[in-house]
């Protein structure tokens, strides 16, 4: 059973005269307890299909269309996320699908203790009075490893290191064990050392409370550690999709082989840091054809031409690619 069914999602945004179409008719799923990622390099529309998700964008200036946008939560019931009130969507976000960022100052509360923040969220959804949601606050902080947290709990936001403020959002968005986990990007604002013991802490959390996980990255070191399943996403669109260890040792598209290629130790015969050329290309300048032919190293005529469909490779794999695909081109 899926949790989260995404169909043909578009999001486009007004600027200027046009329009920047963000995420251009996305399909993703995740399973019951299914640890899934979308890898892809900045501006691709990672964060925007997230935020659509959890209905974070304003609209208009963002227009958000979808054959489907669904979400089950713990009761069984199917949600039409796009159809939600926004009361409904806060109940939605805090106790069903929670989601965690880049950057945890801008989610802290400066001028509130971590306890308050905290108690905040037994007090509103779970109706507890002060001390008894006290009580809960120091116990998930005990959880997400903060050590000494009835003195932690007395402070401020600025008087903890990012690597804690990073634990206590999470604390904050698995109190109530939702069903699932939206987290993006957390780790690449901290420090490398710190990075490591977060994503630990995220997957201990979703085995603990059987949450699935949504991950998004640009980082497929981080796929390998975090997900069972991945999206590769490129100006808007998948490119790729399989299981991590097929994407990994046997990757399909050219934009996929680039990004393996950036990660040294993923595949033994890469031992530097490669950088695939050029960059992303503006969301109002994306090539016609194929999107990733201005970079690809295979690219042909019908590449630049015409745009590749997803094709279904068998064992759960899809890809946006002509190479190999011999009954797509044009005689
Ligand atoms: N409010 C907005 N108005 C106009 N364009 C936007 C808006 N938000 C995002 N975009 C555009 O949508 C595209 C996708 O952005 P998105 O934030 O989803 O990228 P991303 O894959 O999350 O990148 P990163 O790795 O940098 O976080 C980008 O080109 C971005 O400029
Ligand atoms: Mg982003």
């Amino acid at each position: 059973m899926n949790v989260l069914n995404i169909q043909n999602l578009k999001v486009l945004f007004r600027a200027g005269e046009g329009f920047v179409r963000a995420v251009e008719g996305v399909t993703i799923t995740v399973g019951e307890g299914e640890r899934v990622a979308i890898v892809g390099e900045s501006g691709c529309g990672k964060s925007v299909t997230s935020l659509a998700c959890m209905r974070l964008l304003n609209t208009p200036p963002a227009y958000i269309t979808a054959d489907a946008l669904t979400f089950v939560s713990k009761d069984g019931k199917t949600h039409d996320l796009l159809s939600k009130t926004e009361t409904e969507m806060l109940a939605l976000r805090a106790e069903e699908m929670a989601m965690i960022f880049q950057d945890p100052s801008t989610f802290l509360n400066p001028v509130m203790t971590i306890g308050e923040q905290l108690d905040e969220v037994f007090i509103y959804h779970m109706k507890m009075k002060k001390k008894e949601a006290r009580r809960h606050s120091i116990e998930m902080m005990k959880k997400v490893g903060i050590p000494d947290p009835e003195m932690r709990a007395g402070q401020y936001p600025h008087e903890l290191s990012g690597g804690l403020k990073q634990r206590i959002l999470i604390a904050m968005a698995t109190s109530l064990s939702p069903r699932l986990l939206i987290a993006d990007e957390p780790t690449t604002a901290l420090d490398v050392t710190i990075q490591a013991q977060i994503l630990k802490l995220i997957s201990e959390r979703c085995e603990k409370e059987k949450m699935s996980l949504l991950m998004i990255t640009h980082d497929l070191g981080v796929v390998r550690e975090m997900a069972d399943r991945v999206y590769v996403m490129y100006c808007g669109k998948i490119v790729e999709e399989g299981t991590v260890q097929e994407i990994l040792e046997n990757p399909k598209h050219p934009y996929t082989k680039a990004l393996v290629d950036t990660v040294p130790g993923i595949d033994e015969r890469v031992e530097r840091f490669v950088q695939i050329p050029k960059s992303v290309p503006h969301p109002m300048h994306k090539p016609s054809g194929c999107y990733f032919s201005n970079r690809c190293s295979y690219c042909t005529e019908l590449c630049k031409k015409k745009q590749p469909p997803l094709r279904d490779i068998g064992n759960g794999r899809t890809v946006r690619c002509y190479y190999d695909a011999e009954e797509l081109w044009e005689k």
